[in-house]
This record gives structure tokens, sequence and C-alpha cells, in this order.
């Protein structure tokens, strides 16, 4: 009981990943068929779309609970850095969260622990919040190193990251193998990596500082399976890929979390 009290301390946050998805006019559309969905939420809502469609989303949004996110975030201020958008550009832009090190970034990217927590750094002293990814590969899983993996994963995004800063912080729990997969992990599976996150940060930053951190399951999560991941007590929302890219789905994921 105890410990369902802790997960009042948190709000849930439901953010949809749109990825590689949407052009402006796409982005305008789902954004109004998300409206009325969204309206009501008892979750803080937020969607991360492209670059090229956050301008369209922040003004879509406008007199809502929605939130804008971004994707990415480079770490340097900046400079000559061909292809990269800073911080300070996306809080320019009206963008209030942004994704960092999700998977796909460190397999296609050249990701790493290190530039994760540059990124997470970046995004702290520019006013963003991160949503920092982490999550173990299906061979890590299988070779039983899990714990070990997430554990130096939450460790080294974190490092140099002061307990105020850290307070401010959403982690990601994605596992790789249940990204985009249709695989989910199982709720219990979500809930046992969640609290390890917890206890990492507990040791990190103490208590009272893990307990009000919001830590979120993303992997194949959908209208069917959502309710009985959000209920587990260390599970306080979720990042969603392909079923944030359909507002009724979404909508169905953001009732769950009430
Ligand atoms: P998915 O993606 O919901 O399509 O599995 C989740 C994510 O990559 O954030």
């Amino acid at each position: 009981m105890g410990e369902n009290m802790n997960k009042n301390l948190r709000k849930a946050v439901i953010a949809g990943n749109w990825k590689m998805n949407k052009t402006r006019g796409e982005a305008a559309a789902i954004i109004s068929a998300l409206k009325p969905l969204a309206s009501g939420a008892n979750c803080d809502v937020v969607i991360c779309v492209p670059f090229t469609a956050l301008e369209t989303a922040v003004e879509a949004v406008k007199g809502t609970a929605i939130k804008v996110g971004a994707q990415n975030v480079h770490f340097e201020a900046n400079g000559a850095y061909t292809g990269e958008i800073s911080a300070a550009m996306l809080k320019d832009i009206g963008a209030e969260y942004a994704i960092i090190g999700h998977s796909e970034r460190r397999q296609y990217f050249g990701e790493t622990d290190e530039t994760v927590n540059l990124r997470t750094k970046a995004a702290l002293n520019a006013g963003l919040i991160p949503i920092t990814c982490v999550g173990e590969l299906l061979s890590e899983r299988q070779a039983g190193i899990t714990e070990e993996v997430v554990s130096r994963q939450v460790k080294l995004a974190f490092a140099e990251i002061d307990a105020a800063q850290a307070a401010k912080v959403i982690v990601a729990y994605e596992p790789v193998w249940a990204i985009g997969t249709g695989e989910t992990a199982t709720a219990e599976q979500a809930q046992d990596a969640c609290k390890l996150i917890r206890d990492r940060l507990c040791g990190l930053y103490g208590k009272e500082i893990s307990d009000s951190i919001t830590i979120q399951y993303g992997g194949s999560m959908n209208p069917k399976n959502a309710a009985e991941l959000l209920a587990k007590t260390d599970v306080d929302g979720g990042l969603i890929g392909g079923a944030s890219l359909k507002a009724e789905d979404f909508g169905v994921i953001i009732g769950a979390a009430n």
C-alpha cells in the first residue's frame, strides 16, 4: 500500500513518439483529432514530432494541455554541427520536451551512453524536460544481463547531474526487443525493470528524489495492453510509437492512464 501511495506522487506522462512520420498537414490533422480525446486527461500528454512539424504542432496545441517535444537534441549550444538542432532552438520554437538516447538513435546513429548524458545535460540546462531512454537488447536479456545493462545506462546517463536537475528528468524504459515488434514486455517485466531503475536512482539521489521521478515503459504499448502496464507501481506512463500515430489509439492509452 505504501508503494502505491508513492505512485500517486508522480503524475503519469503519456508521450507519443511519431518517429519519422507525418508532414505538417498530417500533423495538424492528427492533433485536431486528438484534442477532444486528450481533454480532461488525468495525465500529462506529450507528442514528440519531427523537427519539421514542431512549429505546426506548437501552434495546433495552443489552448489545450497537450505539450510538444522533439525526438533528439544536440549537446553543443551552437556552431559547426551540420544538420543538428540545439536545445535553445527547440525552446525557441516552443518545444518543452526532448526524447534522448532512443534505441533507434543508439542503433543507427552512433548514440552512446556518453552522448546520452551530454544531451540530457544540454536539455536540462536549456529548460527542456528530457525523456531519456534506456533498455536492453534481446541478446542481452537472453544472456541474463538486463540488470547490468540497464544499471550502467542509468548511471552513465545521470553522470554529473545534480539531484535538483535529476528530479526533472523522465526516464523511459524501452526494451529494444519490444520496440515496433508487436512483442510487449509483460507487465511484470516492465515493473521489474522500472523498479530496478528507481532503485538505481535512489542509490544516486536518495528516496525522495527517486520516488518523484517519472519512469515510463515503451515498446509496443497499445490500447489493449496499456491499462495493465500502467497499473504497475513503478510504471508511471508510456512512450508510444506506432500507436501514437492514430489519434483514437493514442486516446485510449491516455484514458488508460487516468
Ligand atoms: P512502439 O515504439 O510503440 O512502436 O514499439 C516505442 C518507441 O520506440 O518509443
